[in-house]
């Protein structure tokens, strides 16, 4: 008699595996996954084409990496490497949040809908999660209602903008939370600020030089212990497939979130393609200022078409197809294009998410799309 596997913690036996449609992806324009569409900076091609074969053999290694995001920051001598955690991606930086600060029943606040990777992350801990839903019709922040709800939170998770309704909140807002609730850490996702300019990081700075001169030991989060930044190379700089995420914060947070990692979670490819990505700020702004063009093109053409959107944040926005999103999001796939309905979703649905790519991409979506809601019978 076969005993079967062996029980899990009761945490994981309740979870259920985070499924994201991944495969059969390639090949089609892809404005599902907010990706950057047209790939990473030429040098991170010729770094990894370069790349010696004995260099797979030894364990990477991150000498310079911190550095190297805090000179692209524009912070030089104010952040601190100690101050910068590196993750295998974003994702891998909220596992080991919810892993060092987690525990079971501890409060676990964030909105809805957001980034659907966070409450796997809370359950995991044995965290209770509770969501707020963003404010209808706009889809705004509920300051209030998270605000007066901070006491009780072990981790706040702001994402900002947040994926996928676009919501954006000041930079000043989330410092306010951070001092409301020093018990409370406070974690904001900026995956997809370089869309929006709303980091918190800038404005930090511009508190620290209102003060007297700032040495060597002025830091950046005295202020904000309890603040952690997520940033991740996924999206604008292209590397998704290579997985890269920073945490930025108070150097004792850094170390605590570092203890729940390996010692080699992030690959050396990943690390050299970092080194070139970082180094090509141009590349990354003529992105954003294409995705931003694009953008603009796609709302008037909306707008023109009197079909109902949502683009407040991030290179994605929110369409209400005139017919059913599932067969709307289905004819898409046939025209070879990618796209994630947003049915079923609360305050969202009946909703499809587009990412933003060029201008020609969003064209061609363009055109597929209109060619499809006329296609398809109105009752
Ligand atoms: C808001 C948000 N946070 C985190 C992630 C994961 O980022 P990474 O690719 O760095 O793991 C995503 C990916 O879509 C996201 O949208």
């Amino acid at each position: 008699m076969s005993l079967g596997a062996p029980i899990a913690r009761l945490e994981v036996e309740a979870l259920e595996g985070y499924s994201a449609p991944l495969e059969g992806r390639r090949g089609l324009l892809r404005l599902d996954f907010n990706e950057n569409t047209i790939g990473p900076t030429p040098l991170v091609f010729t770094t990894l084409r370069d790349t010696p074969a004995d260099s797979y053999a030894i364990y990477p290694e991150y000498d310079g990496l911190r550095e190297k995001l805090i000179s692209s920051l524009g912070i030089t001598n104010i952040l601190q490497p100690s101050q910068i955690g590196v993750f295998n991606g974003v994702d891998a930086a909220l596992h080991a949040i919810c892993h060092a600060f987690g525990g079971p029943g501890e409060k676990m606040l964030t909105t809805s809908p957001t980034f659907g990777y966070y409450a796997p992350c809370a359950r995991m801990q044995g965290m209770q999660l509770e969501a707020i839903p963003h404010t209808v019709p706009d889809l705004s922040f509920p300051f209030q209602i998270i605000y007066t709800s901070l006491a009780t939170t072990r981790i706040l998770l702001i994402c900002n903008p947040n994926n996928p309704s676009g919501t954006r909140l000041r930079p000043e807002q989330v410092i306010e939370l951070a001092t409301a609730s020093p018990s409370t850490l406070i974690v904001v996702d900026e995956l997809y600020e370089t869309f929006t300019g709303d980091s918190v990081l800038p404005f930090l700075m511009g508190q620290m030089n209102r003060n007297p001169p700032c040495n060597e030991s002025c830091n950046l989060f005295s202020m904000v212990p309890n603040l952690l930044i997520l940033r991740s190379l996924s999206k604008t700089a292209g590397l998704a497939g290579l997985r890269l995420g920073f945490a930025i914060g108070d150097s004792d947070l850094i170390d605590r979130i570092g203890r729940v990692t390996g010692p080699y979670d992030v690959n050396s490819f990943a690390v050299s393609a970092a080194f070139s990505a970082l180094s090509d700020q141009y590349y990354l702004d003529a992105y954003v200022s294409e995705v931003l063009q694009a953008r603009a093109w796609l709302i008037d053409a909306l707008k023109l078409g009197n079909v109902c959107y949502h683009a407040k944040g991030g290179n994605y926005i929110l369409i209400w197809p005139k017919s059913p999103v599932d067969q709307v999001c289905k004819y898409l796939r046939q025209n070879g294009i990618l796209v994630r309905s947003m049915s079923n979703k609360p305050q969202i649905n009946g909703s499809l998410r587009l990412s933003i790519g060029t201008v020609r991409q969003m064209q061609y979506f363009w055109l597929s799309y209109l060619q499809i809601e006329n296609s398809i019978p109105k009752d």
